[in-house]
């Protein structure tokens, strides 16, 4: 007989028919006669519960049906007369496919995020963990599907690379030199590295996503990136995923209607279709989760110039708010100045534009004004856009991309970064340079955004942090 995944039967009502589930023991309890299984298969939150008649199997059986244990169990579908689902499988035969020892990590309900993260190869059994995988899965296919059906192509750029995108120095060296000889030496020869130079693990696919871009007019990459900073936050992972659209010929505003279609996209593909996990993750984690997120669906975000959005910042601080870190124009922003914009002072998602370009990348294209603060001419901001989330902070950073040749050589220079190794890079510059914008949305982020988990390492499966990779 085909085996039936549990997602399937329990939306079936085919009551009589003899089906084979198989799946991992959620709980076991037992009545006099019989006992309760609670099954769960993975492919979906529920589980279905399975009767057996005590009468029916040896004890040496019901003594391996502990929780973890896997089963395969062939059964009669009825229906249910217990509250929660309306079927149950009513078991004929039952075969313990793996017994699970007693000390079993996921055994006890209720255990903390931070002893699952010690469990990490075990968490994925628990419903947490498996709502967020599902969600993840989700939301992948959300991305492909949106970009697909707006004339974005799949675009892949390379994991290895010898360029810096965001130019801050956090990257990850990949060699196969031998670095006790090389300690030995007291010199690095790069010459005689596998690639013959210095290289390193991406930290954007931009660069390279620009290339594809200006020749297929719109593409978006979604892969790994790497970041070699010794950020121990909530917020922040050495590996994660990104999602980098690069379009041409759109300007700003274009940019950031863009942005918001995108997200609120992905925000309605998570209420439309993970609704199960969803329920889920408001009951147990987050009561007002799933308001939060059609409330996001329904909002116009706000769009705010950096100006502005220190004028703002400033006048609390006149009001007697306290912050931590100062934030005078020319500042970059601390998650707590975001966060008080998006949450107490606008309470929905802001986009910010006109950075001052000391505190963006290189590649952010100049305005062409600058701005006036407290009755001054400032230094020159870039068409740089930040989208800042509630609880989340930066979940977007994008921007305009400096077509111009001349201005683009000017930024590189000043900021000492080495030309050499950029040539490609310029040459889209120099052969049929276009006006061309993308952004970056940090697929972690989003899962966070969705599932309402307060930490960034408990909605990728394997997190790697400082001083932390297990396997
Ligand atoms: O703002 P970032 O650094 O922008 C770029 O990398 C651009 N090249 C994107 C582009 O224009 N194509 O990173 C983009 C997003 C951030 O807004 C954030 O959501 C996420 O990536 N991000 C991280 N997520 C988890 N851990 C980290 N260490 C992250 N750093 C950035
Ligand atoms: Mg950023």
């Amino acid at each position: 007989m085909k085996r039936t995944r549990i997602v399937d039967l329990l939306k079936s009502v085919d009551y009589g028919q003899e089906v084979l589930v198989k799946g991992w023991v959620r709980t076991r309890r037992n009545s006099k006669s019989v006992g309760f299984i609670a099954l769960n298969d993975g492919s979906t939150i529920k589980n279905i519960q399975i009767v057996a008649d005590m009468e029916k199997f040896s004890d040496d059986l019901m003594k391996k049906i502990t929780t973890g244990a896997c089963l395969s169990v062939t059964g009669t579908m009825v229906q249910s007369i217990g509250s929660g689902q309306a079927v149950e499988v009513q078991a004929d035969k039952i075969e313990v496919l793996g017994t699970c020892d007693d000390d079993y990590p996921m055994q006890k309900k209720g255990q903390s995020f931070e002893y699952m993260r010690q469990n990490a190869h075990m968490r994925l059994r628990t419903n947490t963990f498996g709502a967020v995988m599902r969600i993840r899965h989700n939301m992948s296919i959300a991305i492909h599907k949106f970009f697909h059906d707006h004339g974005f192509y799949y675009f892949h750029t390379p994991i290895i690379t010898a360029s810096d995108c965001e130019g801050a120095g956090n990257m990850f060296q990949v060699t196969t030199l031998d670095l006790a000889k090389v300690a030995k030496d007291g010199e690095v020869d790069y010459s005689q590295d596998f690639f013959g130079k210095h290289v390193n693990l991406t930290v954007s696919g931009q660069l390279e996503g620009e290339l594809g871009a200006t020749a297929l007019g719109a593409i978006y990459t979604f892969g790994p990136t790497f970041r070699a900073e010794n950020s121990n936050t909530p917020r922040h992972l050495s590996e994660f995923w990104m999602i980098e659209p690069e379009v041409c010929f759109i300007d700003l505003p274009e940019l950031m209607d863009l942005e918001e279609k995108f997200i609120k996209y992905c925000v309605q593909w998570a209420l439309d279709n993970c609704s199960d996990d969803l329920e889920f993750l408001n009951n147990m984690i987050d009561k007002g989760l799933i308001e939060r997120l059609k409330g996001i669906v329904n909002t116009e975000f706000v769009r705010l110039s950096y100006t502005e959005g220190i004028e703002i910042l400033q006048k609390a601080i006149r009001g007697g708010r306290k912050f931590d870190f100062p934030c005078n124009w020319g500042d970059d922003l601390s998650s707590e100045h975001e966060r008080y914009l998006v949450e107490e002072y606008f309470k929905k998602p802001v986009i910010m534009t006109h950075y001052p370009k000391a505190i963006k990348a290189f590649y952010m294209k100049i305005d062409e004004q600058n701005p006036v603060y407290d009755g001054k001419e400032m230094d020159q901001t870039v068409q740089g856009t930040d989208m800042l989330f509630p609880q989340i902070g930066e979940i977007i950073g994008g921007s305009v991309r400096e077509e111009n040749y001349d201005k683009l050589v000017n930024e590189i220079e000043e900021r000492n970064i080495p030309m050499k190794d950029l040539w490609w890079y310029l040459d889209t510059r120099r052969f049929g340079s276009c006006p061309h914008a993308g952004f970056g949305l940090g697929f972690e982020r989003l899962i966070l955004f969705i599932t309402g988990l307060q930490n960034i390492r408990d909605v990728i499966p394997f997190p790697r942090t400082p001083r932390n990779v297990e396997f």
